[in-house]
C-alpha cells in the first residue's frame, strides 16, 4: 500500500510519524521547542533524589536536579537496579528540577518508596508525545484521579494565561493528590470523594459534568484511571469539546521498538504514539476502557 506523505514544516521536530491505518486523518503533532535537552535515551543517566515529598496515602513526589526539557504529558523511563525499569510522568515545580509522583502498588513503586535522599536512580527521556497546548488565553478543564495529576500539574506550569479548573478525583480524602501544588502553580481545585470525605461525594466525571451546565471549556485534559478517562472522553465528544487524554499500557523499551504497549486494533503505540492521545481516537479503540495486557500480554479487564 502506498502511504500518503505528510507535508511538515523544515524547522519542526515531529515524534509523531508512523502512519496508522486506522487513525487515518490524525493530525501531527510538535514538540514546542526545538532545541529539546534530553537525558540518554539509550542508557539510563544516573541522578540523585534531592527531595522526597509525601503526598497522600501510598503516593511520594521525588524531585530530582536536572535541566531536562519536556512537553506537558511525557515520561522518563526509571530504572532501579535488580527491580524494573517503568515509565513514570513527570512534572515541574521550578526550573531545574524536574518531579515524579509515583504511588506504591507493586514491586517497582514500593521499591521507589523505600529509597532515600541522595539514592541514586537511572533515568531515560524524556519520551512520548506531549499534550497539545492551548493557544492564548482560554478556559481549560483538567480531570485527574490518583497520580494522573501529576502530568496536568505540567499543562498547568506550561499552558501560560489560561484559567483553568483542576477536577481532582478520589475514593477518599487521604488519597486526594495534587491539590496545594495545583493551587500553587495558578489552577482552580474542584475535589470529588466517593466516600463525601473531601469536596463533593461523586466521581470527578459527574462534578465535570456539573461544571458544563454552568460554564465553558475551551478544551478538557484528563488523566488516571482508564474508565475516568473514558466517560471524560464520551462527555467531550457528546458536548463537541476538544479533549485529550494519556494512556497507560505495559511498556518496556519505552521507544516504539518492542511492541508491548500497542493498543488493539489501531497499532498505536502508547509509547512513541502517546501517551496522550485523542479523545475521540481512544473511543474508536477495541481495547479502550475494556482491557490491557500485562507483561506476558494476556488480556486483563478494567
Ligand atoms: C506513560 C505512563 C506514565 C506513568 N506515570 C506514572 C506516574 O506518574 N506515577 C506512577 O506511580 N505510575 C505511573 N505509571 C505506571 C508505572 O509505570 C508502573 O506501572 C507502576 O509504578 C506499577 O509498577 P509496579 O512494578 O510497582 O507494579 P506492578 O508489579 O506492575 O503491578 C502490581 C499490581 O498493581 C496493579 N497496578 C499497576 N499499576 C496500578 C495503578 N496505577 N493503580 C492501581 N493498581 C495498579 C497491577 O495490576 C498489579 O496487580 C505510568 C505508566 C505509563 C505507561
Ligand atoms: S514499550 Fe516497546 S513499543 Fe512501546
Amino acid at each position: 500500500m502506498k502511504l500518503p506523505l505528510q507535508k511538515i514544516p523544515a524547522n519542526k521536530k515531529i515524534i509523531f510519524s508512523t502512519w496508522i491505518p486506522a487513525f487515518a486523518g490524525m493530525t501531527v503533532r510538535e514538540l514546542p521547542s526545538t532545541n529539546y535537552k534530553l537525558l540518554s535515551t539509550t542508557l539510563p543517566t544516573t541522578l540523585a533524589i534531592q527531595k522526597i515529598i509525601p503526598e497522600a496515602a501510598g503516593i511520594k513526589t521525588f524531585v530530582f536536579k536536572s535541566d531536562l526539557e519536556f512537553a506537558a504529558g511525557q515520561f522518563v523511563m526509571v530504572w532501579l537496579p535488580r527491580v524494573d525499569e517503568k515509565p513514570i510522568g513527570i512534572w515541574r515545580k521550578k526550573a531545574g528540577e524536574f518531579c515524579l509522583s509515583i504511588s506504591a502498588v507493586g514491586k517497582f513503586s514500593c521499591a521507589m518508596h523505600q529509597l532515600k535522599v541522595g539514592d541514586k536512580v537511572g533515568i531515560r527521556g524524556a519520551f512520548g508525545r506531549g499534550f497539545t497546548l492551548p493557544v492564548g488565553k482560554k478556559k481549560i478543564a483538567l480531570i485527574g484521579g490518583g497520580f494522573g495529576v501529576a502530568p496536568l500539574l505540567s499543562i498547568l506550569s506550561q499552558a501560560k494565561g489560561c484559567a483553568a479548573d483542576v477536577i481532582i478525583g478520589a475514593r477518599s480524602k487521604n488519597l486526594v493528590f495534587g491539590k496545594k501544588h495545583a493551587e500553587a502553580l495558578g489552577g482552580k481545585v474542584l475535589i470529588a470523594t466517593n466516600d463525601g470525605s473531601c469536596g463533593e461525594k461523586c466521581f470527578n466525571t459527574e462534578l465535570f459534568e456539573r461544571m458544563l451546565l454552568k460554564k465553558k471549556y475551551d478544551f478538557v485534559y484528563s488523566c488516571g484511571p482508564e474508565l475516568m478517562m473514558q466517560r471524560v472522553a464520551e462527555i467531550c465528544k457528546q458536548k463537541k469539546i476538544p479533549c485529550e487524554i494519556s494512556m497507560e499500557r505495559y511498556m518496556k523499551c519505552g521507544i516504539g521498538v518492542c511492541g508491548s504497549c500497542a493498543v488493539d486494533d489501531s497499532g498505536f503505540c502508547v509509547c512513541s504514539h502517546g501517551p496522550t492521545i485523542e479523545g475521540n481516537l481512544a473511543l474508536k479503540m477495541v481495547e479502550f476502557g475494556k482491557y490491557h495486557r500485562d507483561s506476558v500480554g494476556e488480556r486483563k479487564n478494567f
